[in-house]
C-alpha cells in the first residue's frame, strides 16, 4: 500500500469521480479551480505581515497607495479561478451583497456559496484564518440563473469544505462520501491525503463558545455552560474551553478531537451571527458526514428553509452526544419557561 501523502487531491477527486453515476467531470474542474484559488490565498496569507495586505480595506500604505484587506483579495481569487472554470453559473458571498452572476457561464448547472476569508479579524494577530466553501447543482438551466435558485436547503448541497491556513494549510471536503482532509505540501505545491475518513469522536472534553455573551444566553444554554464546567469524573468534566473566534479554527480542532461549537441566538440576535450558507450549512454537511451533529436548537441545520442569501441561524455543531444534550438542555428550559 502507497504512503497516503502521496495521494494528491487531484488524483483522489479523480479516483472517486467513477463513484458518481453522472460524472462527467465538471465537479473535479470545480474543486481544481478551488484549488488553485487556494494556494494563491495561501500564498497571500503567508506573507501578509511582509507586504502591505493586512489593515483595512479603503486605507492607504505610506506610499500612498491603495490597501487591500485580505479578505477582499481572497473573495477576488477565489470569484476569478471559479468563474474560469467554466462550470458555475452564479457565486454568493460574504463580501458581495448581490450574487455574482458569471457572464457567458448562464447555462452552467452549479452555484457556490463562499466566505473567502474567515476568522477576518484573527488575521492581523497571526492566528488560524480560513475558507468556506459549499456547492449545489441547480434544478433547471433552461434559464439565467436567479437568485430565488441559490436559496436553497443545506441538505441538497453537491459537496462542501474549508481551507484552513494554520501551522500547515488543509483542504477538508465532502461530497457526501465521507470526510477526507488533505495537507499542502509547501515543497512540491500539492494537498495531499493526510486525513481520510475523518470521523468525529461522539463525546468530546471541549466546549466553544464566546462565553463573555454568556448574560445574553437562553437560558438552557446557560445551564449546559455550566454544566461543562461541573467537576465529574465519569464523564470527564470539567471540560475544556477553548475559543479562538474563527470558526474553521474552531470546529477545525473539535472535528478532529471532539467538542461542541455553539454561536447562540441571543434577544438582540434571535437569529445568532453565522451565515447560513457560507458558514452553517457547510460545516454541518461536513459534520454530519463525520458522523456529529448540527442543529439550530430547534431543528437540523440542513433542514433550515432560505430566505435570505446572508441571512444569519443559530448554530450547535459538533460531536453528537454532546449537540443532544446541549439542544435538550435549551429546549428543556424554554418549556419550563413557558
Ligand atoms: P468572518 O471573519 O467571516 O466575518 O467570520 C467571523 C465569525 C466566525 O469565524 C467566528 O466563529 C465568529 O465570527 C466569532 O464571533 P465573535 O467574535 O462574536 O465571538
Ligand atoms: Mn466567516
Ligand atoms: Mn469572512
Amino acid at each position: 500500500m502507497p504512503h497516503s501523502g502521496l495521494i494528491t487531491l487531484e488524483q483522489f477527486i479523480v479516483d472517486q469521480q467513477s463513484l458518481y453515476k453522472d460524472a462527467g467531470g465538471s465537479l473535479s474542474r470545480i474543486f481544481r479551480s478551488l484549488e488553485l484559488a487556494a494556494k494563491v490565498v495561501n500564498r497571500d496569507v503567508r506573507k501578509a505581515g511582509l507586504v502591505d495586505i493586512l489593515g483595512n480595506h479603503g486605507s492607504t500604505n505610506t506610499h500612498g497607495e491603495d490597501q487591500k484587506k485580505l479578505d477582499v483579495i481572497a473573495n477576488d481569487v477565489f470569484i476569478a479561478a471559479l468563474s474560469k472554470s467554466g462550470e458555475v453559473s452564479v457565486i454568493i458571498s460574504e463580501e458581495n451583497d448581490d450574487p455574482v452572476f458569471i457572464e457567458g457561464c448562464e447555462n452552467e448547472k452549479y452555484i457556490i456559496a463562499i466566505d473567502p476569508l474567515d476568522g477576518s479579524s484573527n488575521i492581523d494577530v497571526n492566528a488560524s484564518i480560513g475558507t468556506i466553501f459549499s456547492i449545489y447543482r441547480r434544478s433547471s438551466v433552461t434559464q439565467a440563473p436567479t437568485a430565488e435558485d441559490c436559496m436553497q436547503k443545506g441538505k441538497h448541497q453537491v459537496a462542501a469544505g474549508y481551507i484552513i491556513y494554520g501551522s500547515s494549510t488543509m483542504l477538508v471536503y465532502t461530497t457526501g462520501l465521507g470526510v477526507n482532509g488533505f495537507t499542502l505540501d509547501d515543497s512540491i505545491q500539492e494537498f495531499c491525503l493526510s486525513h481520510p475518513n475523518i470521523q468525529i469522536p461522539q463525546n468530546g472534553k471541549v466546549f466553544s463558545v464566546n462565553e463573555g455573551n454568556y448574560a445574553d444566553f437562553p437560558q438552557g444554554i446557560r445551564n449546559y455552560i455550566d454544566y461543562c464546567k461541573v467537576k465529574d469524573k465519569e464523564t470527564n468534566r470539567p471540560y475544556g474551553a477553548r475559543y479562538i473566534g474563527s470558526l474553521i479554527a474552531d470546529f477545525h480542532r473539535n472535528l478532529l478531537k471532539g467538542g461542541i461549537f455553539m454561536y447562540p441566538a441571543t434577544e438582540k440576535t434571535p437569529n445568532g451571527k453565522l451565515r447560513l450558507m457560507y458558514e452553517c450549512n457547510p460545516m454541518a454537511f461536513i459534520v454530519e458526514q463525520a458522523g456529529g451533529m448540527a442543529s439550530t436548537g430547534q431543528g437540523r441545520i440542513l433542514d433550515l428553509v432560505c430566505t435570505d442569501l446572508h441571512q444569519r441561524a443559530p448554530i450547535y455543531i459538533g460531536s453528537s452526544n454532546m449537540v443532544e444534550l446541549c439542544v435538550n438542555m435549551l429546549n428543556e428550559s424554554a418549556v419550563t419557561a413557558n
